[in-house]
């Protein structure tokens, strides 16, 4: 079965081909197109909603003929199209919505609605060539780092998934990228903050790790980002601490700072990393050996971060735990991911009653 997926829910224009079969225990790649409007965004400071939308709409064409004729497929050939639906800008993902189901309409082709987060989760079962060949087992615990969202999901099997809890406040990308806007820098600031941290001591500034020890799988990271801003402008007056002081086009503070000042900046950044992974890596650990899980699978964007990947997987493996994480490029978004999750959620819906819902989430019951 081939699946074509298309993933347009933030600045990101992906289409995607896989390709799985009856007894598969991941699904082949077999072409994977994005187009990103990062560097557009990077010029206002942070993503505009309607500029996105707009590029998308120049996008999605070109992007979905690129990645069937890199799969060497036409369009006839699919047999099902898997879209993301949401959670999302509303605009961004209209325009995949609507591409997919008229797609649907004209060539007769099944339509599945897929939950982005989801999506995130089976980066993990796509196959690669550099695959060990070791099987997901269940139950399995998912941890979902993303730009938006921080989420623990058990999952039983396919199909069977329960919420365990998630942020009450800022996910854990948005403390990194706050954190390296209140620096000067732009989105996305994980990476930043990650390559500055190589050169700090994580133990330099003893961060908060907000709920670490609550009973429950919540997080919050928003107290963190405040200690974090606290130490910013006691460290660094001259530094521009709030949003709208910031100049979006004036940054590479890194360069302007003393050699003294320069080790601050690169120990804040050790710390502050440091504090989100601790508070991840505790809970998931936590989550897994209450649900007595047989596997670990990390996924989303903050799951590029090497330190965490490390981490995690250390820890999972002293708990005899199989640890899962998919390469860098199908951390961040893309519609592989999205083709994945709906091929082991097969739930056909017909084109006229899809819709996109910004504010889908788990159901949290
Ligand atoms: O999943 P994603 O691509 O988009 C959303 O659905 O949000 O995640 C983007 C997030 C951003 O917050 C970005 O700063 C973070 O992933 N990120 C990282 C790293 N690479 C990307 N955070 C920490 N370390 C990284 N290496
Ligand atoms: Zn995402």
């Amino acid at each position: 079965m081939l699946i074509l997926g298309i993933e347009t829910s933030c600045d990101e224009t992906g289409a995607a081909v896989i390709q799985g079969s009856a007894k598969s225990t991941k699904v082949k790649l077999i072409s994977n197109v994005i187009s990103s409007s990062l560097s557009l965004h990077s010029k206002t400071g942070g993503i505009i909603p309607e500029n996105a939308a707009r590029e998308q709409v120049k996008y999605i064409i070109p992007v979905i003929k690129e990645a069937l004729k890199s799969a060497k497929t036409k369009i006839q050939d699919i047999d099902a199209i898997a879209l993301t639906y949401g959670p999302g800008l509303i605009g961004s993902l209209l325009i995949g919505v609507e591409t997919a189901k008229t797609l649907s309409y004209i060539y007769n082709i099944p339509l599945i609605p897929t939950n982005h987060l989801l999506g995130h989760i089976y980066a993990n079962f796509i196959e690669l060539s550099s695959w060990s060949g070791n099987d997901i087992l269940f139950p399995a615990i998912a941890l979902i780092v993303s730009g938006g969202h921080t989420d623990l999901i058990l999952i039983k099997k396919h199909g069977n998934i329960k919420w365990l809890g998630g942020t009450r406040d800022d996910a854990a990308g948005e403390c990194f990228d706050k954190c390296a806007r209140l620096l000067g820098y732009n989105y996305p600031g994980g990476p930043k903050i990650a390559e500055l941290a190589k050169k700090g001591n994580p133990k330099a500034f003893p961060f908060p790790r907000p709920m670490i020890g609550s009973r429950d799988f919540e997080f919050s990271f928003s107290g963190l980002k405040t200690a974090f801003l606290y130490e910013t402008k006691q460290r660094f007056p001259i530094l521009r601490t709030s949003d709208e002081q910031i100049s979006w086009n004036q940054i590479v503070l890194e360069e302007q700072l003393k050699e003294s000042h320069k080790h601050t900046l690169y120990d804040m950044c050790a710390s502050l990393q440091h504090a989100i992974i601790d508070v991840l890596v505790k809970k998931t650990i936590k989550a897994a050996g209450k649900y007595q899980v047989k596997s670990i699978l990390l996924s989303g964007g903050v799951a590029a971060n090497e330190l965490l990947r490390k981490t995690l997987e250390e820890k999972s493996l002293q708990s005899n735990i199989k640890f899962f994480v998919p390469p860098k490029f199908l951390c961040t978004d893309n519609a592989a991911m999205i083709a994945a999750a709906a091929f082991f959620n097969y739930k056909q819906v017909n084109w006229q009653k899809v819709d996109a819902d910004p504010s889908l989430y788990f159901n949290q019951s």
